[in-house]
């Protein structure tokens, strides 16, 4: 058992609290959503490797009319989802097979703080699963914990390497893009965020169009 899973059960009740607490510090996720939400109207949004739904509980009062649908690979996918329980789905599955069954049903998609737990090999399955379900002129968001020459970075590493006990790769903005745009030649950079509290929190917003 990883420390951190062996801290948040002796929590208890606190747990939820805890936890925001201790990814607060290394990502402000309220900045990520009210970005989110600017970017436009959405329909039917999906967040691959949501966790427990802390982001989609903070979209879930920005987006009054949007339909979430979380997935992770995990049990405990969506757990401590707090937002409108009538507009949110969660399922414990994988990009690949969630995909087989829902081609270009979302009009966002978001991969937040995943790939980098992610193998080399099945990073770009999952690209490609993520932008084979979007609709025409959706939006591909892939926010990740980007390589700097900066203590923050170092710590975010040891953290998740010794506190979540996960085997992590993280790299620079730059191939994150080159990654994401040579498995999916449909995905076009359109924007990026550097978002708070610590500048190693980079999101890429990709517009999915016709091929270049
Ligand atoms: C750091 S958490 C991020 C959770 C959420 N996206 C957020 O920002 O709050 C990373 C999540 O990625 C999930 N994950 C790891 N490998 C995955 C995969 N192959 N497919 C889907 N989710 C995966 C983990 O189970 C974990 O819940």
């Amino acid at each position: 058992m990883s420390i951190g899973i062996a801290v948040r059960r002796a929590a208890g009740p606190l747990e939820p609290k805890l936890a925001n607490l201790y990814r607060s510090f290394f990502f402000d996720v309220e900045d990520f959503a009210a970005r989110l939400a600017d970017l436009g109207l959405f329909q039917d949004v999906l967040e691959i490797g949501c966790g427990e739904g802390a982001v989609l509980t903070a979209l879930s009062g920005r987006m009054p009319q949007t339909r979430f649908v979380g997935i992770d690979t995990s049990a405990a996918c969506g757990r401590l989802y707090a937002g409108d329980s009538m507009r949110a789905q969660f399922h414990t599955q994988t990009a690949q097979s969630l995909a087989s069954t829902h081609r270009e049903s979302f009009d966002l998609v978001l991969i937040g703080d995943v790939l980098h737990h992610v193998p080399a090999a099945l990073q770009p399955r999952i690209i490609l699963a993520a932008a084979s379900m979007l609709r025409p002129a959706g939006r591909l968001v892939i926010k990740e914990w980007i390589r700097k020459p900066t203590p923050i970075y170092w710590l975010g590493y040891l953290s998740d390497r010794f506190i979540t006990g996960d085997r992590i790769q993280y790299f620079s903005r730059e191939q994150w893009i080159a990654d994401a745009t040579s498995c999916a030649p449909r995905l076009r950079l359109e924007r990026e965020w550097s978002l708070k509290p610590w500048a190693s929190n980079h999101a890429m917003v990709f517009a999915y169009g016709s091929r270049p």
